[in-house]
């Protein structure tokens, strides 16, 4: 089976082409590299000993869509292009409205022309808003607390209404928690351009020398230790929940939160840090950063049940993987 896999290049999406063609799929990359770079092409090539074929393009461009459809036969898309800084959705909320909602309606409109029926989308847990913990899937949707969250969530609405428009349509929607960690070999993990927004590359900056210290965004949380509550993910993990929502999909419209249903502070975090490597994380508590919950974990059920999938990887491999790639940078 052939599969699109769009904003491959980045964090998750490299992640995922790896797990993807070790179990046995091929693998087509569309990315514009806005927030990625060609060398994880190379790297990508050297772990899976493939040559993978890579396009860099606007999905949001029908144009270049529709050729990519003529010159492969998709058997299945997943679909992880997007901007996805919280922060900077606020800031610029027509550019993330316009990028992550063009690229979708664009991709599912030539999936239909094309017969092209298993859909993949990269959501994230950001679509329940401040509901209670452990956040499931039948839950009624919040309003987010930012347009970035809102572009998750609209786009789950659009391929839901695909999905009952079009009953051959299989679709999945993928509610991520907190990804961190990296691939084991250290040469694919997670490098934003610029000062980090999210709590592990900012560690690991820190850890690397390359910031100064950490600002933990608030301790008057009614969480254990004040801080943030968040669920984090080993983003092998990750990826290997998208393989199995790929070779478990049915018709119609289904929702999973992959997460590993565990709360961890960010004290918690930057503790686990410390001692898996061996590294202290000056740190500074600063106010609460605007938009921020106090709890974030999943209910992690469904994806049991219905997909036969659960996270393996702890806390520590977490950090120690997060650490071994900026190490090996
Ligand atoms: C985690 C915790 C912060 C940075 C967001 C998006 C979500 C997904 C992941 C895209 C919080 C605290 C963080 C720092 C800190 N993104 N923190 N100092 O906000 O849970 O989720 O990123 O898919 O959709 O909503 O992740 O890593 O930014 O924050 O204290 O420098 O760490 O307050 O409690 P978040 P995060």
């Amino acid at each position: 089976m052939t599969i699109l896999v769009t904003g491959g290049l980045g964090f998750i999406g490299s992640h995922t082409v790896v797990a993807l063609i070790e179990e046995g799929f091929k693998v087509v990359i569309a990315d514009n590299l806005s927030n990625s770079s060609l060398e994880v092409l190379s790297s990508l090539e050297d772990i899976t000993k493939e040559n993978i074929p890579f396009h860099e393009i606007d999905i949001a461009d029908e144009k270049v869509v529709i050729s990519l459809f003529e010159e492969y036969d998709f058997n299945g898309v997943i679909h992880f292009a997007g901007y996805k800084a919280v922060g900077e959705s606020v800031s610029e909320p027509i550019k993330y409205y316009r990028n992550n909602l063009l690229t979708t309606l664009t991709l599912a409109d030539v999936c239909k022309k094309y017969g092209v029926t298993k859909f993949i989308f990269s959501s994230s847990a950001t679509v329940y808003g401040d509901n209670n913990v452990p956040f499931d899937e039948t839950m009624q949707l919040l309003p987010t607390t930012n347009p970035y969250g809102e572009t998750k969530a609209i786009c789950e609405r659009i391929l839901t209404d695909l999905a009952n428009a079009n009953t051959d349509f299989e679709v999945a929607l993928l509610r991520y928690f907190n990804p961190i960690g990296a691939h084991p070999s250290a040469v694919i993990g997670e490098l934003p351009k610029g000062i980090p927004n999210n709590l592990m590359p900012y560690i690991t900056q820190v850890a690397k020398g390359n910031l100064k210290e950490l600002q933990i965004f608030g301790d008057d949380y009614p969480t254990q230790d004040g801080t943030g509550v968040r669920d984090y993910i080993h983003v092998m993990d990750l990826a290997e929940g998208h393989v199995a929502a790929l070779k478990n999909i049915t018709t119609g419209v289904h929702i999973y939160n992959l997460g590993t249903g565990q709360g961890t502070s960010v004290l918690e975090i930057v503790k686990t840090f410390e001692s898996v490597n061996n590294i202290k994380i000056p740190y500074k508590i600063v106010d609460r950063r605007s938009g921020d919950i106090a709890f974030s974990y999943a209910d992690v059920s469904k994806a049991k049940k219905e997909l036969n999938w659960s996270a393996k990887r702890n806390l520590e491999n977490m950090c120690r993987d997060s650490w071994n790639f900026i190490q090996a940078l």
